[in-house]
Order: C-alpha cells, then sequence, then structure tokens
C-alpha cells in the first residue's frame, strides 16, 4: 500500500539516519517510502503517537528518550521487547492495536556476526551499563553464546536487577563501577552507556581491554568517538561504533512493515561514505 506512512520518534530527532536507511531499503523493491522524522517532548508523546497511526501510519522507529514510554502504550509486545522493557518499532496491527518489538539486540548480534564475522561462544563480554540500551541487548547476546556475561553499571542496583531478570548465575556476573580496575580483562567490550550521547566521556581503565579484544560502542557519529578513542589506546584489536547496528535494526523493522527483506551492505556502506 502506498499511502501507508512510516516515521522515527525522538527528541531530538533532527540527526536521524533512518529517513535514509528506509529510503534507501525502499528503493531495493521499487517502493517509495513515506518515512519521516517526529519530534515528540516526553510528555507529547504518547498523543503524536496515536494522531500518527490515525491518520495512516503504519510503523514507527522509537528512539531516545522514547523506547520505554513505546512500550507502556502499545497494546501487545514481542518477547525481546517485554525483556527488555523498551520497544523500538511500533506496528499498527490489521485490527487497530499498536504492537511493540525490540530488534536492538537481533541488530547487534547480526552485525557482530555477520558484518563482523565474530564467533560470540568464544568471548567473555564486559556490559558497561544497565539501561534500556543495555537491557536491549544482554539477552540477545547471550542467545548467541557468549561464555559470560559482566555487567557493570555506574549504580548497582540497575545491574543486579537486570542479572536477576536474565536469571543465569552461571554466566551472568555483576561487578562495582568503582572496581573496574581490578575485575579482570575482557576480549568483547560493549558501551551501553548514555554518557557519550549526553556529551561526557567515561573514565576507564586500560586494564579491561584483553589481547585481541573487540570494542564496541552501541551508539554511533559523535557520541561513539570517547569510547572508541580509548578503546584503540588501550590496545583493543577492533573497535566498531553502532552504526551497524543501527542499520540491521532497521532492516528487522522493514522487514516487519514491507515483508521484504532488504540487504544492508549497500545501505552500511552508503552511510559509511
Ligand atoms: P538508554 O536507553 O540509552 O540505555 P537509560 O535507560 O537512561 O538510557 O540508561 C542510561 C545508562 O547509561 C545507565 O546505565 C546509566 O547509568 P546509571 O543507571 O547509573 O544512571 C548510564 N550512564 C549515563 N551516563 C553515565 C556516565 N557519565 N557514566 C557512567 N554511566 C552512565
Amino acid at each position: 500500500m502506498t499511502d501507508r506512512r512510516y516515521a522515527v520518534f525522538g527528541h531530538p530527532i533532527g540527526h536521524s539516519l533512518s529517513p535514509r536507511i528506509h529510503e534507501a531499503f525502499g528503493r531495493q523493491f521499487g517502493l517509495a517510502v513515506d518515512y519521516r522524522t517526529i519530534d515528540a517532548a516526553p510528555a507529547d508523546f504518547p498523543e503524536a503517537v496515536h494522531a500518527f497511526f490515525a491518520d495512516r501510519g503504519h510503523g514507527a522507529n522509537v528512539t531516545l528518550p522514547h523506547k520505554a514510554a513505546a512500550l507502556a502504550l502499545a497494546d501487545t509486545a514481542s518477547e525481546a521487547a517485554h525483556r527488555a522493557g523498551t520497544a523500538n518499532v511500533l506496528t499498527r496491527l490489521e485490527d487497530g492495536r499498536l504492537a511493540a518489538h525490540n530488534t536492538d539486540g537481533a541488530g547487534l548480534v547480526r552485525d557482530l556476526v555477520d558484518r563482523h564475522r565474530v564467533d560470540l561462544r568464544g568471548h567473555d563480554a564486559l556490559l558497561l551499563g544497565a539501561g534500556g540500551a543495555a537491557r536491549g541487548v544482554a539477552w540477545s547476546l547471550l542467545d548467541a553464546g557468549v561464555q559470560s556475561l559482566t555487567i557493570v553499571n555506574r549504580s548497582s542496583a540497575p545491574a543486579d536487577a537486570l542479572a536477576d531478570a536474565i536469571g543465569e548465575p552461571a554466566r551472568v556476573h555483576t561487578r562495582y563501577w568503582e572496581d573496574l580496575a581490578d575485575i579482570g580483562s575482557y576480549n568483547l567490550i560493549l558501551n551501553a552507556t548514555s554518557a557519550g550521547v549526553l556529551g561526557k566521556s567515561l573514565e576507564l581503565p586500560t586494564a579491561l581491554v584483553g589481547a585481541r579484544a573487540l570494542c564496541y560502542d552501541l551508539s554511533y557519529g559523535t557520541a561513539a568517538i570517547a569510547f572508541l578513542a580509548w578503546a584503540k589506546s588501550a590496545g583493543a584489536l577492533f573497535a566498531f561504533d553502532g552504526l551497524g547496528m543501527l542499520v540491521e535494526t532497521a532492516a528487522d523493522a522493514f522487514e516487519l512493515w514491507h515483508g521484504h527483506r532488504p540487504d544492508t551492505d549497500p545501505v552500511y556502506a552508503m552511510l559509511r561514505g
């Protein structure tokens, strides 16, 4: 259907790459995708979503700071969204109800495994952060087979809550942020904090970076610069930002809405270029 509308909700949202990504995916199938950004302040978000879906809206991506609110206003949720407590995709069902989904974890794993050729089963992962972004990827990393997952958050309670929710004490551990210098080294370090987005840099000990380590920032662009610079200076073999994850999560949304699986590689290359 050509009159269906798509959008990404955020605040701020002007910098979003999502319209370019969805338009490029659409061109692969001869579809002219009507996809726009919608800037909604938190107080206005529920009304803006309902107005969008009442007026030909078929699917929406949701980004900061609305991911928890998106799950809360949906009528149904996928297991991934339910587990994460957040949603990055909203879809209008045939009967008009709204379905929430979270494609962050699947997108991260596809970027690591398919694009960067990482065998996650050989990795001890350190997850920095325990907010929405961290919850969106934790289960997927475990499902993909990481040997262990150590969660460290600036405040300890969210890390403990996430480990409890996962309920795999043999593989999932928490440590205190203050102890980061003494918790050993890891060969997969993921920055899922919002520090970069907030313009702050993390003070991280270089001892965290193990031999042949891969460091990954879930954000991209300027928000990822400080963490990736730290990773390289600490001797990481690989340092990736989350641009590939963004394209992969978008591909899942595109398939949900249009029923076609787009080829992500040319779109990733276009954005890198
Ligand atoms: P998001 O959806 O991006 O995950 P969030 O749910 O607000 O946003 O979570 C932000 C995460 O970044 C939290 O883990 C937060 O730590 P706290 O729970 O202690 O607040 C973390 N974070 C934000 N700024 C940080 C900083 N300067 N140093 C360390 N962690 C930070």
